[in-house]
């Protein structure tokens, strides 16, 4: 089972488990993190699960595709480590990834 480091919008850190295959936004999600909206449940239509990804680990994630990218630019709050949570599957390579709950836009 993977380790998922998450922060939350406070700054406080947690580090939780999920099963593969999972999206990290599930496993956000399912861990009792409510500043997560997710509001499409992972649709990649809605940008409400918005986090940034550690510089350490944003090399091992599969490339984000167009849709993605379009919506990312909706947000007022993207920067260079932004994903979709919902749009990246947990697996053991992405063991330890840590992200950080973006501001709400
Ligand atoms: S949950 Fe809506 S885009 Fe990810």
């Amino acid at each position: 089972m993977p380790k998922l480091v998450v922060v939350n919008r406070a700054g406080e850190e947690k580090t939780v488990e999920a099963d593969s295959g999972l999206s990290v936004m599930e496993a956000i999600r399912d861990n009792g993190f409510d500043e997560l909206l997710a509001l499409c449940g992972g649709c990649c239509s809605c940008a409400t699960c918005h986090v940034y990804v550690d510089a350490d680990h944003a090399g091992k994630l599969e490339p984000m595709s167009e849709d993605e990218n379009d919506l990312l630019d909706s947000s007022d709050h993207r920067n260079e480590f932004s994903r979709l949570s919902c749009q990246i599957p947990l697996s053991d390579a992405l063991d330890g990834l840590k992200v950080t709950i973006a501001p709400e836009d």
